[in-house]
């Protein structure tokens, strides 16, 4: 199976700065063919990004950062799975500790978005992760596979299954967790998933505040299958970085 490395832009970027990311990827990254390497961009420059993709042969691929539970209708202000399917979306996060914390999403609701993805099409990435209270309460594994039971529920097979471990205390912080931390929870998410769907060709990245000095020691773990990368995904130099220490892995 090939490393994952899927960049996370969230609110950032205009029209000229998304696209000049997405040139610079495409010609330092083109002879990374070993790994998979997505962008997840803001939904309004998805199309304009296919366009370039479609014009310059790339090893990127397209993903977006959230979609609708809904399929169509009066559901203002909402996108959906076919939509971004049809402007090249391939990959969509679901269940992002962001969107859990400022968008009141639940496990209901992001398990609905799960089916709703892949129903379209698209590779759901489901994310889960823990607080700083609740890892030290003794809770981070209670609270993961709650969030893969109910985040999973419609899924069927190992090999439809990609799930990023974002420990909320990492995001964003500077504070990575160790490999030590990693492996430990990423080798309970792969028992569980096997136990769960009888195969372990689910994937699982890791999130928070993964950057070009700790990326070597996050690939070395085996239990990592790639990293979902969000500041230094926007960072056009840390990206490339990242992406060449898993090619090399
Ligand atoms: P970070 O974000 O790398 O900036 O911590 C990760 C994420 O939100 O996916």
């Amino acid at each position: 199976m090939s490393t994952l490395v899927v960049g996370n832009w969230k609110l950032n970027g205009t029209r000229s700065s998304v696209l000049e990311r997405v040139a610079f990827f495409t010609d330092k990254l083109n002879e990374f063919t070993e790994i998979n390497i997505i962008v997840c961009s803001p939904y309004v420059y998805l199309e304009a990004i296919q366009t370039y993709l479609q014009e310059h042969p790339s090893v990127l691929q397209l993903g977006a950062q959230d979609l609708s539970a809904e399929f169509s209708g009066a559901f203002t202000g909402e996108v959906s799975g076919s939509m971004l399917k049809d402007v090249g979306t391939h990959y969509v996060l679901v269940g992002h500790s962001e969107r859990r914390r400022w968008y009141f999403e639940d496990n209901a609701l992001i398990a609905r978005k799960w089916l709703s993805a892949y129903d379209t099409g698209l590779t759901p990435i489901l994310c889960v992760g823990e607080t700083l209270e609740q890892r030290e309460a003794g809770q981070t594994m209670a609270i993961v596979q709650a969030q893969l039971e109910q985040g999973l529920q419609h899924a069927k097979q190992a090999n439809e299954i990609l799930v990023a471990y974002e420990p909320v205390w990492a995001i964003g912080t500077g504070k990575h967790a160790s490999p030590e931390q990693v492996a430990e929870v990423h080798g309970q998410i792969k028992s569980w998933l096997t136990n769960n769907f009888g195969s372990s060709t689910a994937s699982v990245l890791y999130g928070g505040s993964v950057n070009p000095q700790n990326a070597q020691s996050l690939f070395a773990e085996p239990k990592v299958d790639g990293v979902l990368v969000g500041g230094a995904s926007w960072d056009m130099e840390a990206f490339v970085e990242i992406c060449q220490q898993a090619n090399a892995r």
